[in-house]
C-alpha cells in the first residue's frame, strides 16, 4: 500500500503561449508524489518492536537484519547500520585513523555533512575542484592538493552520480590514502557495474527522511574487511569490543561512542529495501528519458556520468542552466517560471565554505593549535579558487527524485515546461 499520493498528469502540451508566472495556464496542474512513502508491511512489525520494549540494537534482532539485507542488496561483505550518514561518516573517519591536525580531500560540491564531520575529527576538508560535467570531484585536481599531512580521500557520489573511482583508488595507492566514499545520496548506485560504497575502504550512506529509502534517520558504514568493519562496530557502540578476538577483551578497550541505529528504524528500512530497487529503475529510465528531450532544449546540459559510472541512483536530477542561451535570463527568473508552470525545481547547493562557520572554525582555539598560522591563511585563500564549483553553483538546477518515480507523461510535463519558458523567455527579460 503506497501511502503517497499519486500525481494524475495533466499536460496541456501547450509550449508557446503566456507564461503561468503572468496568469497564462500552466502546464502541469496536478501535484508529485509525496514524499516518503512507506509500505503497510512496516505497521505490523513496528508494532511488535514498540510492545517487545526491546527498542534499542542490543536487545532486538531488526538492525541485525537490516545489516545483513542491505549487505546483500549492495554486494558489500559487511555493513554497519548506524543513526545517521553523519555518524557513519565520523565512525568511517575514526577507523581509518583521520586524526587531529590531519587533512582530508573532499568534494566541495556537496551536503554541509561532508565537511562537518572532518572538522569534528579537527581535522581539515581540503577542496579539490569539481568537474562541473559530472558534479563530483575533478580527479585532475587531487593530487595538487595533498601534502605530509592527508590521510584520506573523501569523494561524494552527489545525487548518486558515481565519482571517478578508479582515477582515485589509484591515486589513493600511490600515496598511501584511505578512500571513505560519501555514498549517502547513492544507494544502488554503480560504477563498472559495482555498486558505490563497495569501492573504497569503506563507504557511508544515509536514510534520512528525504532520502531514496528513507527511515526519518539512518545510516550505514559499508566495508569488504571484516577487521576494519569489527573496529566500526566497536566505535560505534561506546567501545565495547567485538568480532574476531574480541572475547580477548573486557569492558571498554577501544574509544568510542553511541552511534547507533534504533530498532525502528530498521524495522522501516526492511520494508523500504523491498521497493528499492524497483524504484531504482523507475528514476533511472525517467532521468535517461528527461536526459534524451532535455539536452535539446538550447541552455540546458544534463549531467554527465564520469569516466566509468554506470548506474546513477538519482537523488536529484541536474543539470547546468546557461542563461546566455535565454537571453541573459537571470536562473532565479527562470527557476520561478518553471514553478509557476507546475514543476518543483531549486538552484540547490550554493558555495557554502563562504558561510560564516568557516571562521568559527578556523578561528578556533584547537584549530589555530593544530594548524600554523601560514596553513590556516593558504587554505583561507583556497577557498576562493574553486572557480568550476563556484560556477556549478550559480548555475545548477535540481529536480527532486519523487518526480522521477511519476510516468513517462509526467516527465513530458518537465520537458515541455522548460520548453515553453525557453520559447518564452523573452516575457521575463
Ligand atoms: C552527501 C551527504 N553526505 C552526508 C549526509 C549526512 O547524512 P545524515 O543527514 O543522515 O546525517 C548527507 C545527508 O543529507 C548527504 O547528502
Amino acid at each position: 500500500m503506497n501511502q503517497g499520493k499519486s500525481s494524475t498528469g495533466n499536460s496541456n502540451k501547450v509550449t508557446a503561449s503566456e507564461l503561468a508566472i503572468h496568469g497564462g495556464n500552466p502546464v502541469r496542474t496536478s501535484g508529485w508524489l509525496n514524499w516518503p512513502v512507506w509500505d503497510a508491511d512496516a505497521e505490523k512489525p513496528m508494532l511488535e518492536v514498540l510492545r517487545s520494549g526491546d527498542w534499542f540494537r542490543l536487545r532486538g534482532t531488526k538492525v541485525d537484519e537490516f545489516e545483513k539485507a542491505y549487505a546483500e542488496l549492495i554486494g558489500a561483505r559487511r555493513v554497519l547500520a548506524t543513526a545517521s550518514g553523519t555518524t557513519a561518516l565520523e565512525t568511517a573517519l575514526h577507523v581509518l585513523d583521520v586524526d587531529a591536525g590531519d587533512e582530508v580531500i573532499v568534494s566541495p560540491y556537496t551536503f554541509i555533512a561532508t565537511y562537518n564531520v572532518v572538522f569534528n575529527q579537527k581535522a581539515l576538508p581540503v577542496f579539490a575542484d569539481t568537474d562541473q560535467e559530472t558534479f563530483t570531484i575533478d580527479p585532475n585536481k587531487i593530487e595538487e592538493k595533498i601534502n605530509e599531512r592527508t590521510k584520506a580521500i573523501l569523494p561524494v557520489h552527489i545525487f548518486g552520480l558515481p565519482a571517478d573511482m578508479d582515477r582515485i583508488m589509484d591515486i589513493a595507492k600511490r600515496h598511501n590514502l584511505s578512500v571513505i566514499e560519501d555514498a549517502c545520496q547513492a544507494w544502488l548506485a554503480e560504477y563498472k557495474n559495482r555498486k558505490v560504497g563497495t569501492i573504497g575502504d569503506l563507504g557511508c550512506f544515509s536514510f534520512q527522511n528525504s532520502k531514496n529509502i528513507p527511515a526519518g534517520e539512518g545510516g550505514a558504514v559499508s566495508g569488504n574487511d571484516d577487521a576494519l568493519m569489527d573496529r566500526c562496530h566497536s566505535y560505534h557502540n561506546c567501545g565495547r569490543p567485538y568480532g574476531k578476538g574480541a572475547s580477548e577483551y573486557a569492558g571498554y578497550p577501544f574509544l568510542g561512542g553511541n552511534k547507533r541505529m534504533m530498532e525502528f528504524q530498521a524495522v522501516i528500512l526492511l520494508s523500504q529495501m523491498k521497493r528499492a530497487k524497483r524504484d531504482f529503475e523507475k528514476r533511472l529510465e525517467n532521468a535517461l528519458y528527461l536526459d534524451s528531450k532535455l539536452k535539446d532544449i538550447p541552455g540546458i546540459l544534463p549531467y554527465k556520468l564520469s569516466e566509468g559510472a554506470t548506474k546513477s541512483a538519482y537523488h536529484i536530477y541536474p543539470f547546468r542552466y546557461k542563461k546566455a542561451f535565454f537571453d541573459d535570463l537571470p536562473r532565479v527568473k527562470f527557476l520561478a517560471a518553471l514553478q509557476a508552470e507546475g514543476i518543483p525545481c531549486s538552484s540547490g547547493y550554493e558555495a557554502q565554505y563562504n558561510d560564516g562557520f568557516m571562521d568559527e572554525v578556523l578561528n578556533s582555539r584547537g584549530f589555530k593549535k593544530l594548524f600554523s598560522q601560514q596553513r590556516l591563511k593558504r587554505y583561507r585563500e583556497e577557498l576562493h579558487e574553486l572557480p568550476e564549483n563556484d560556477q556549478l553553483t550559480s548555475e545548477a538546477v535540481w529536480f527532486f527524485q519523487n518526480m522521477l518515480l511519476a510516468e513517462r507523461k509526467d516527465m513530458d510535463d518537465i520537458v515541455d515546461a522548460v520548453q515553453k519558458v525557453y520559447e518564452n523567455r523573452k516575457q521575463l527579460l
